[in-house]
């Protein structure tokens, strides 16, 4: 997680500096340095439990291959799959790896230079229901949301919550889906019908669209590992 320059022309602070001249400029990584300030206030850090994910190490290397290699795939490609917003949706039962292997692919991102957000539905739900009261910061926290070039949501259809709420969701994701940009998700509700009824099907519609989905399955490996 370096704050390099992508392009290895400037310091990694989006400005150029030339000396001929005495002047400073925009370097072409500048966008992405501004992108990543504004992602960084909000919580593109990695959670600590997922910091040292790794194609590399268990529980990587014991989550079923296939869906790995598609991982593998996405993150390969990652700037090409965030420029066209392309994303990923991992479905699956509690304890099967998806908010690891979402975590791998929001860190190639974050890797790359680009700039990440990263919430529970649910805590990102009551960000917005707090924001809604500070009318100003509210706009800027959507605006952020829908700016961000990876936007992962962990935990969807955790929570059944207000319908307006559910409308600023639906509007952050319709906002992304228009500007294609990309989102990672996980969910373990696997019905569709369920999931619509939780976030509302327009919502869902558009997030099926946008992400490839990666269905993991299996024993929950927390229970596993306690029983261990
Ligand atoms: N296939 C696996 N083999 C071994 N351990 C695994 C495997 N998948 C996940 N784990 C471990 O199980 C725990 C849960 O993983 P993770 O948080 O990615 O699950 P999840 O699918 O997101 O679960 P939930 O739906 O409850 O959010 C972690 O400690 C992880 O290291
Ligand atoms: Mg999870
Ligand atoms: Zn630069």
């Amino acid at each position: 997680m370096s704050d390099r320059c992508p392009y290895d022309l400037c310091d990694g602070s989006g400005l150029r500096y030339d000396a001929a001249t005495n002047t400073s400029y925009d370097c072409r990584c500048r966008p992405q340095v501004v992108a990543r300030r504004r992602a960084r206030s909000l919580s593109a850090v990695i959670p600590r439990r997922y910091r040292d994910v790794s194609f590399d190490r268990p529980p990587v290397t014991e989550i079923e291959p296939r869906i790995v290699a598609e991982v593998r795939r996405f993150v390969a490609r990652i700037d090409d799959h965030l420029d066209d917003g392309h994303g990923l949706w991992f479905l699956g039962p509690t304890g099967t790896g998806k908010t690891t292997l979402a975590m791998l692919v929001s860190k190639a991102a974050y890797d790359a230079g680009r700039s990440v957000a990263i919430y529970s539905l649910p805590r990102l739900l009551n960000e917005i229901r707090d924001m809604h009261r500070a009318e100003r910061s509210h706009i800027e926290l959507l605006d952020r949301l829908t700016r961000v070039d990876l936007l992962h949501i962990d935990d969807v259809g955790a929570e059944r919550t207000t319908d307006w709420v559910l409308e600023e969701l639906y509007s952050i994701v319709n906002a992304r889906y228009e500007d294609r940009r990309s989102i990672v998700i996980t969910t373990n509700i696997l019905d569709r019908d369920a999931l619509c009824e939780q976030i509302t099907e327009r919502t869902v519609s558009r997030l099926t669209e946008m992400c490839d989905e990666l269905p993991l399955i299996g024993p929950d490996h927390r229970l596993e590992r306690h029983i261990a």
